[in-house]
């Protein structure tokens, strides 16, 4: 337990006072005040857990407790007591056994993010409902040739998705490459965002704010408000980046350091890519590779224009527009320069479909409706139906290769995500792909298309696609998909 400052101790020892005497309004005031995070901390890596002869073997427990986070104890709910959980290591051929006990007051469940495993049974099954109290046993068998790279985990009960990974559910999970690359020092750095008001609770979203996607007030990494680490020059590092947040798109940029893409969600490009910025919708991840240099650089994260809710003026309303970005974490590098290492060994590229016989081609357009339902929301609907649990919206013939066409009518940016079968991006706005570009979320930009090819093959079963903004896939902007 960390002492409470002696601000929260005013909020806390005035907030009866204020109750009283200024009713709501005073109450108003003492939760909205601006959450005053501590920055600069070393940053903390979440504690690794490794698979040793093909097994991992873990306990995941949700509970909500007393957390770090921006440096201050926070009323939040984390996996094991941290936020992040712990990072899962694993490698092609694994079986990974997570234990989850669900120490909430509400039901929950498990979603391994990106990894290509069954989704039946106690599998990567999201419609297992996991209620308070009890506890569920997950098993998963990554296949033999199961892409290494960057995944995670995160509660996927339809309707606190975005809610629970808000307040503190979520962790990465890491598949080894088979041919190690030779690095100085490895970092997880989870982004998320959420709001804490002045009590250090997290903050209720209103409805509109739901509409839109939420946007926490602190961006934060490992828990942390812009944490600082340091490096000597010619270091090669690997950074395993995570866009955890609810709805936030992530522009990232660490401007004086040499970045080299090893791949973005699953599996690896045949040779790393130099870059400049990569954008990280939510669900998105980044294995990269920094080359230091003598200096200090911010990992910043910029404004992406992800549009607005149809009928609204301007756009990313409570985004503001900074020149500079928001400093996520910053990196010193000085002293002698490091040694040189191996070069980065070659990688066979990944599979590539645009020749591949199309069995089947389907439309999926994703529409934010202006009629309101019951619930005075507006509709986020997958080809015109908001999620039900109980319909299959999407049939599949096991071992086909299909080419969905993923067309946006709204005028706001959806993050589409398919569990289990990875998407080749083929053409996107009109443009064809040169290369062979896969990813586990695709942005399908404000009225714009987007064409993916994917292979339905190894597994059968029940699983789903939906926005990644998670707002809209709680208020339905998500369908069942079984492949048999
Ligand atoms: Cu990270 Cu169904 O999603
Ligand atoms: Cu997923
Ligand atoms: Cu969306």
């Amino acid at each position: 337990m960390q002492p409470i400052s002696r601000r929260q101790a005013l909020l806390l020892g005035g907030l009866g006072a204020a109750g009283t005497a200024a009713g709501a309004t005073g109450m108003i005031w003492a939760l909205s005040s601006p959450p005053d995070p501590v920055t600069g901390a070393k940053l903390v890596q979440p504690q690794d857990q490794r698979s040793a002869d093909r097994l991992l073997q873990v306990r995941l427990e949700a509970a909500p407790g007393q957390i770090l986070l921006a440096g201050k104890q926070a009323a939040a709910l984390g996996y094991n007591g941290g936020i992040p959980g712990p990072t899962l290591r694993v490698q092609a051929g694994d079986v990974l056994k997570i234990k989850l006990v669900n120490n909430l007051a509400q039901p929950t469940n498990l979603h391994v993010h990106g990894l290509h495993v069954s989704p039946e049974g106690n599998g990567d099954n999201v419609f297992i409902s996991v209620e308070p109290g009890s506890t569920f046993d997950y098993e998963y068998t990554l296949p033999e040739d199961h892409p290494p790279g960057v995944y995670w985990y995160h509660p996927h009960h339809h309707g606190t998705v975005a809610d629970q990974i808000f307040a503190g559910l979520f962790g990465a999970i890491i598949v080894e490459d088979p041919d190690p690359i030779e690095v100085s020092t490895e970092r997880v750095l989870v982004v998320s965002d959420t709001t804490l008001d002045g009590l250090g609770n997290i903050q209720a979203v209103p409805a509109m704010e739901r509409m839109m996607g939420r946007e926490g007030q602190l961006i934060l990494v490992n828990g942390q408000s812009n944490p600082q680490f340091t490096a000597r020059p010619g270091e090669r590092e690997r950074w395993r980046i995570i866009n955890a947040c609810v709805a936030r798109y992530l522009r990232l940029r660490l401007d004086g350091q040499q970045l080299q893409l090893l791949g973005m969600d699953s599996g690896r490009y045949p040779q790393p890519e130099t870059v400049d910025d990569l954008l990280l919708t939510p669900g998105n991840r980044a294995d990269l590779l920094v080359t230091t240099t003598t200096g200090e650089s911010a990992l910043r994260a910029f404004h992406h224009d992800r549009g607005n809710m149809p009928g609204m003026m301007g756009s990313g309303a409570r985004n503001p527009t900074q020149p500079d970005g928001t400093a996520l974490a910053t990196l010193r590098v000085s002293g002698e320069q490091a040694a040189p290492l191996a070069a980065v060994p070659a990688l066979k590229g990944p599979e590539n479909l645009t020749s591949s016989a199309i069995a089947a081609r389907r439309q999926i357009v994703l529409a934010a409706g202006m009629g309101m339902g019951a619930s005075g929301m507006m509709r986020f609907t997958i080809n015109g139906r908001e999620f039900n649990e109980t319909r299959t919206d999407t049939t599949v013939a096991a071992g086909n290769v299909e080419e969905w066409t993923l067309t946006n009518t709204s005028p706001m940016d959806h993050p589409f995500h398919l569990h289990v079968w990875p998407m080749q991006i083929i053409e996107e706005n009109g443009q064809s792909k040169t290369t062979a570009v896969w990813r586990d979320v695709v942005n399908v930009p404000a009225n714009g298309r987007v064409k993916v090819r994917v292979a339905f093959n190894d597994f059968r079963g029940r699983s789903a696609y939906h926005c990644h903004i998670l707002d809209h896939e709680d208020l339905g902007m998500m369908g069942a998909i079984e492949v048999r």
